[in-house]
């Protein structure tokens, strides 16, 4: 198994000459109700936070049409993600998700020692006829999924669940930056829970916030489970202020989508095969001339990272010649394009 390596961090002094465009991270500032908060938190430092998180719990039920006991924060989504495994997998059970997809579903089944199967996407990033006859206790979905972008359409998810006899996870951690979603799914199905993180549209991926939204009856076992304080005092203020200012996330999500647009719109007037994304990064290949001029994806991520820019690429099938690059500000977009054109010359 491979393990998962995060993508790089730079030092804070190298941040100012690099356009980061590598970890799917909102390049605008939260809204300014977080830091105020913060702050205000700050006095209270002295007494424990509130291990029911019963404020955070009502806002964000009413944000995303869920009743308090349906919701549950956890320390970034990848805490929820082997919460849920931790909770759900039974001994010698199985865990199931698509490939290529997300690498911490594949962390969390080997921090259990559990079995992983990995079912390949169809041509067009779809869910494969047969899937729901799998057996496993828990199923990851990516939705929209990384490192593709590519999103599969909430009635083929509510089709595959109503047949599955497991757990389904949908991991909706770009979903702000799609079409659709599965939150009526995770309403009305006992089998559907619903993963959101402040992570991306909220500009929160420092925070660490992630949501459990869905069946009481999951999230009971799950809040059962957790730590008492998994969230602390300052997290639960800023994660409060932030769901208090839902038009700050909007305006920035349509400013993202706007600009994916014309990134994309670059790349395919470059020639670049590239994936319909409904998330905050773009999927591309480089096609073969310029593949084997870099080094496939890993000598061309070294290669724009001389020039400055840091994107990303990930081993498996099909993407060997693949780079997936984050929607940045008009201006980083501009410096992509023009490092992409220097080393493709
Ligand atoms: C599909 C998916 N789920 C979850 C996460 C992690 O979210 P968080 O920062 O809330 O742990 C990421 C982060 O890149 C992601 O791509």
């Amino acid at each position: 198994m491979a393990a998962y390596v995060p993508g790089e961090q730079p030092k804070p002094s190298e941040l100012g000459r690099l356009v980061k465009l590598n970890t799917n991270e909102s390049p605008y500032p939260p809204s300014r109700k977080v830091a105020a908060a913060v702050k205000r938190a700050a006095g209270g430092l002295r007494v424990y936070p509130d291990p029911g998180q019963r404020r955070l719990r009502r806002l964000a039920g009413k944000v995303y049409g869920f009743r308090p006991e349906s919701v549950l924060g956890g320390n970034g989504s990848d805490e929820l993600l082997a919460l849920i495994g931790r909770a759900f997998v039974r001994e010698r059970g199985t865990i199931m998700t698509m490939r290529p997809t997300y690498l911490v579903y594949e962390t969390v089944a080997a921090g259990l020692g559990t079995k992983l199967v990995e079912v390949p996407f169809t041509r067009e990033y779809g869910l494969p006829s047969g899937l729901a006859r799998k057996k496993a206790d828990v199923f990851y979905l990516a939705n929209p999924n990384s490192p593709t972008g590519t999103a599969v359409w909430p009635d083929e998810v509510e089709a595959f669940a109503k047949r599955f006899r497991g757990l389904v996870v949908v991991d909706e951690a770009y979903a702000d930056f799609s079409r659709f979603n599965c939150l009526a799914l995770a309403r009305k199905m006992p089998n559907v829970l619903v993963l959101r993180t402040m992570s991306k549209s909220f500009s929160l991926a420092g925070l660490r916030l992630g949501l459990a939204l869905g069946p009481a009856e999951v999230i009971a076992v799950l809040a059962k489970l957790k730590d008492s304080y998994n969230l602390s005092g300052l997290q639960l203020a800023a994660a409060e202020a932030a769901l208090g200012d839902m038009g700050h996330v909007r305006r920035n999500v349509r400013r993202i989508v706007t600009a994916r647009a014309r990134l994309s719109r670059e790349l395919v007037a470059r020639g670049f095969l590239v994936l319909p994304s409904e998330s905050n990064f773009v999927m591309f290949h480089l096609g073969e001339r310029l593949a084997k001029k870099l080094g496939d994806g890993p000598g061309a991520v070294k290669a724009l990272r001389r020039r400055g820019v840091l994107v990303r690429h990930y081993p498996g099938a099909g993407l060997r010649d693949a780079l997936r690059v984050t929607v940045g500000t008009e201006k980083e977009i501009d410096r992509f394009i023009e490092a992409l054109d220097a080393v493709a010359r």
